[in-house]
């Protein structure tokens, strides 16, 4: 662990310093079916791409979750209490952050993100924001164990906005929700969104975008890995598919071969038929009981629930009990 201190910089590195993409990557290519970790979709033009995304008409999460955090700041902060230090994972630009920051009794503020060059930016203009705030930035994995340093507030309320738990696999959501609460006290909380269940059309819509932001944030998966990795995907060769698993309540993103074709990975050669697929994320939505009964299994008491009018989208107060 080495803590950078740069132009007031104020970030601990957590990051896997043998990063396995290589490993990962050649493990999901030559598996059947084919799938790569979604958590590859996030490089730096990646990262750009999905803050694109929750700017579109069809991308109703962000905007939802938005407005509910904003109608009910009120009594969310109420639970998250005084003095608090407030850890979001997978922060990103923090820009669904600043009505807790700005209305809830905090201590410190830890922002925790895998990409250096979005944290490190978001960091600076938090302490240019927020100058009596103590900010800590952490890189790191969170969807791998990891200690969070101790910033001395009276309890951690962490944040996991945006439905991201929804890119668990369902044993990876439960062991995720039984470390946090291990790694967390009794009384110290979790406020979470996700995305509910509904007509699937509407979910749809928001991963197939008229102007193909979408498509072009999986795509970059393939660029990514020929750059990184030295491949040779050919992207003409693959196009975007997005639809709604009903029977297993989640969204599913694949690349999909146009062509019989073989694509080289270093000395690996990998072959795709004509229309396979790499899966290369799920996001599953959720009903609010089903999740309730899970936090209960894994260490959390739910405190509230608030929703859109719609039942779109719900943010989650809970406990460690
Ligand atoms: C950040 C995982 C919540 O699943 O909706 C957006 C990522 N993928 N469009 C989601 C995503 C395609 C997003 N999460």
């Amino acid at each position: 662990m080495s803590v950078v201190n740069q132009n007031s910089r104020n970030i601990t590195d957590l990051s896997p310093k043998q990063d396995d993409m290589f490993t990962n990557v050649i493990n999901g290519l030559t598996s059947n079916p084919k799938t790569i970790a979604p958590k590859y979709l996030y490089d730096e033009l990646g990262s750009k791409l999905f803050e694109k995304i929750t700017d579109l008409d069809e991308y109703y999460q962000t905007r939802t979750e938005f407005d509910i955090l904003n109608q009910s700041h009120v009594s969310i902060t109420k639970l998250m209490g005084k003095d608090v230090d407030l850890i979001e994972l997978g922060s990103g630009s923090s820009t669904k952050t600043h009505v807790l920051l700005d209305e809830a009794n905090l201590n410190s503020y830890m922002p925790i993100d895998i990409s250096t060059t979005i944290l490190t930016s978001t960091v600076d203009q938090l302490e240019k924001d927020y100058p009596m705030l103590k900010i800590h930035g952490i890189l790191a994995d969170y969807t791998q164990a990891f200690s969070l340093p101790e910033l001395g507030g009276n309890k951690k309320v962490v944040f996991f906005p945006g439905s991201t738990i929804g890119n668990f696999e369902p044993f990876e959501e439960a062991m995720f929700l039984k470390q946090l609460s291990n790694t967390l006290d009794k009384g110290d909380g979790l406020l979470i969104g996700l995305d509910l269940r509904k007509d699937k059309h509407i979910i749809e819509k928001a991963y197939n975008d008229k102007q193909g932001i979408t498509a072009a944030f999986n795509k970059n998966l393939l660029t990514r890995i020929n750059r990184e990795l030295h491949a040779d995907f050919q992207l003409e060769n693959f196009y975007h598919h997005a639809y709604y698993n009903v029977e297993k309540s989640r969204l599913e993103m694949h690349l999909v071969s146009n062509v019989k074709q073989t694509v080289h990975l270093q000395d690996h050669k990998i072959d795709f038929a004509e229309n396979e697929n790499i899966h290369t994320e799920n996001s599953y939505k959720y009903s609010i009981n089903s999740f309730q009964k899970l936090c209960m299994k894994c260490g959390f008491k739910p405190v509230e629930v608030f929703e859109d009018k719609n039942k779109w989208f719900s943010v989650h107060y809970l406990e460690v009990m």
